[in-house]
């Protein structure tokens, strides 16, 4: 019997997902594939492009001249766009709101959804991002779902901007962004974020990470 099997951690922005699948992929030593720096990608391309990520013609027609490719060197993921190399690139707030309103295509969602199964097809791996349990891998063996306020992820994703030395957002404007994204991603016709009924809830307000990441391993090893 195969003993390949993957970890859906769904869950909006700043729950906490992609520290706790960075712990979780190293306690267990399989691989993390960041599905939301797939999103972040088209979203830049968008960006440089100059296009409206909104407007469906205008990024259909950008995507199809545009390749997106995920790359592991060492176990940690690349962003290749058009063959340049944007991982750093991809964490600004203008790339936050550009990935969020292009993730809403269903054409997009398609092309990336078709990448996260095949790259999670031969190797264990935990995945994060908002559709794992409910559209990409429904069968996988683990699913979570994180939750936190809305006050609290916007105090840790300040707290991440400024660590990458980014002072340019007040904590207003990160807590303003974080609830139009949380309103883009949930009410988008296609695959909304949503907790399927199997997924184990977890809120990360008052539980720091080390303690949610023991409780999430400890669900994983039962
Ligand atoms: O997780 P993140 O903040 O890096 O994701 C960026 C955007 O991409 C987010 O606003 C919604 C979208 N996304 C998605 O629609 N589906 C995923 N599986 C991951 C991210």
């Amino acid at each position: 019997m195969s003993n390949i099997y993957q970890i859906a951690i769904d869950g909006p922005s700043g729950s906490g997902k992609s520290t706790l699948a960075k712990g979780v992929s190293a306690k267990l030593g399989i691989m993390y594939l960041d599905t939301g720096a797939m999103y972040r990608t088209c979203g830049l391309a968008a960006i440089k492009a100059g296009i409206d990520p909104k407007n469906p013609e205008q990024v259909k027609e950008l995507l199809d001249k545009t390749s997106v490719e995920v790359k592991f060197s060492e176990g940690q993921q690349h962003m290749i766009l058009n063959g340049e190399d944007v991982t750093g690139f991809i964490r600004t707030g203008e790339v936050s709101m550009a990935a969020s309103s292009v993730s809403a295509h269903p054409f997009v969602r398609e092309a990336m959804v078709q990448m996260q199964r095949a790259i999670a097809a031969d190797q264990s791996f935990v995945l994060d991002g908002r559709d794992i349990a409910s559209k990409v891998l429904p069968d996988c063996k683990y699913k979570f779902f994180l939750t936190a306020s809305s006050e609290k992820r916007a105090e840790r994703r300040l707290k991440e901007l400024e660590e990458r030395g980014d002072k340019s957002q007040t904590y207003e404007d990160v807590l303003k962004d974080i609830i139009q994204r949380d309103k883009q991603d949930s009410e988008r016709a296609a695959s909304p974020l949503i907790k399927v009924a199997d997924a184990i809830e977890i809120n990360t307000d008052e539980i720091g990470i080390e303690e949610t990441l023991e409780t999430l391993l400890s669900y994983i090893k039962e």
